[in-house]
């Protein structure tokens, strides 16, 4: 049975066992989210749960890897900008990343 979930007003559908990032995906959703240094938009990219990159917000609970939640029936996808940015877009060195002046 196919899953029905819902993102940005309209309706995204997961088959069972495919993950919220891949369901996207396959709707053509290719970004969810915009980086809170720039604007850059965001989405599916190492697909294994190490960039962060995928963050989302999943039934009011944010920061979820979109690409590590498997879909489910009745989920209300959305994103984040308050609190969707991945470390390396916080500028101060954390995850690796150069700390900005
Ligand atoms: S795509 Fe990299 S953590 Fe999800």
């Amino acid at each position: 049975m196919t899953h029905q979930m819902t993102f940005r007003g309209g309706t995204v559908a997961a088959e069972p066992g495919q993950s919220v990032a891949a369901a996207l995906v396959a709707a053509g959703i290719l970004d969810w989210r915009t980086t809170r240094k720039g604007g850059r938009p965001r989405g599916l990219f190492c697909g294994i749960g190490v960039c962060f990159d995928c963050l989302i917000t999943v039934d009011g609970v944010p920061d979820q890897r979109a690409c590590l939640v498997t879909a489910a029936d009745g989920m209300r996808l959305g994103d984040d900008a308050e609190t969707g940015a991945a470390p390396e877009d916080l500028g101060d060195g954390r995850n690796g990343g150069a700390a900005r002046a």
